[in-house]
């Protein structure tokens, strides 16, 4: 099925009859509609590069699109999705799937005042939750698979911990959201980079090829092997099987770029060279989705905690957006 669009129909928080925006130079739009229950989890290496404002604008667009979103908090110990969702506060928490026995993850789920999009808002309990046993983890991803939605949005924590590389990889679809500034990318790579080790990790059960991928991922040069890339190839000369599954593993991975604040052309062209040197290096493909232009709307719409898609819907950061979600839903894998 697909819908088309000629114009945006917005529901307002204020009004229940739909207010219809028209954005600038919009043509015909075709979506297909998505498989059912697709997961998205957006990271990304660095602290403050826009994860959360990206999440939940996500959420919105899709919402427009006629999906049912529930965005679910996995900053660990820095939650703050609620906020720019504009959601004050929240009788549950993803914590109370781990700590308070619940069994169906839908009654954690709130509604927040834009139609089709409800929340599961982030446990601010850093003590327990960042040291989480697997077998915790292990259930709360299996819980996730539980929501009754279309999409499931998750904002994940800054860095390369543990917890936030499995959410990331238990996703469908993997965002990882860069900056244009040199640290942000170097981050970027090394979230990559560290992400595509630890799918081979979990993909592999041999213990000495398992043993080889973890004493890389420590940074034990072994073999001279430096790059995922490597990896593959070395695993494939001991054991051809091993290496073909991985190589199939890596080729069958979704994995999105999105560049944000973008201040000039040319920063933007940064998601490309990220994804032709991850393809080179490291042997797997990182689909460049978009770039968010730097806005001043966007800053102004946090401060308002109104995601920017409903505070300026006539920005360019919306038709950057636009663009990029339709990226994003052609990589959807039926
Ligand atoms: N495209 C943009 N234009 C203008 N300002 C932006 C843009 N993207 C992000 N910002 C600014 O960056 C700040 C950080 O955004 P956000 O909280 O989404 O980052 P984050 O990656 O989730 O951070 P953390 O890792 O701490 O959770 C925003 O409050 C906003 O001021
Ligand atoms: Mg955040």
């Amino acid at each position: 099925m697909a819908i088309f669009r000629r114009q945006w129909v917005l529901p307002t928080p204020t009004d229940s009859s739909p207010q219809t925006i028209n954005l600038p130079n919009r043509n015909l739009t075709l979506v297909q509609s998505a498989p059912s229950q697709i997961i998205w989890a957006v990271g990304g290496g660095k602290g403050g590069i826009g994860k959360t404002l990206l999440t939940s604008n996500l959420a919105i667009f899709l919402s427009w699109l006629h999906k049912k979103v529930i965005v679910v908090d996995l900053d660990l110990g820095g939650a703050n999705l609620h906020t720019s969702l504009g959601v004050t506060s929240s009788p549950h928490t993803v914590g109370d799937l781990l700590y308070k026995n619940i069994d169906n993850p839908n009654s954690l789920v709130q509604p927040t005042q834009y139609k089709n999009v409800s929340l599961i808002s982030g446990s601010n309990d850093p003590i327990n939750i960042t040291n989480m046993p697997p077998i915790q983890r292990s259930r709360l991803v299996r819980k996730l698979r539980e929501l009754d939605a279309d999409f499931i949005l998750l904002d994940l924590g800054a860095g390369t911990s543990v917890n936030t590389l499995e959410f990331f990889l238990l996703a469908d679809q993997k965002i990882v959201v860069v900056t244009p500034e040199p640290t942000s990318i170097e981050n970027a790579y090394r979230f990559i980079k560290t992400a595509f080790y630890r799918l081979m990790r979990n993909a592999t059960a041999t213990p000495y090829i398992r043993q080889l991928i973890e004493q890389t991922m420590e940074d034990k040069i072994i073999k001279g092997i430096s790059s995922p890339k490597e990896l593959i190839n070395e695993i494939a000369r001991l054991s051809p099987s091993e290496g073909e599954q991985l190589k199939k593993t890596m080729n069958e991975l979704s994995m999105s770029l999105i560049v944000n604040q973008v201040r000039a052309k040319a920063e933007a062209d940064i998601g490309k060279s990220i994804q032709i040197v991850s393809e080179r290096y490291f042997g797997a493909r990182v689909n460049y989705a978009g770039f968010l232009p730097y806005d001043n709307s966007v800053w102004q719409s946090i401060r308002k905690r109104v995601p920017f898609l409903i505070d300026s819907p006539n920005s360019m950061a919306v038709t950057h957006l636009e663009e990029t979600v339709r990226n994003l839903l052609k990589q959807n894998k039926p």
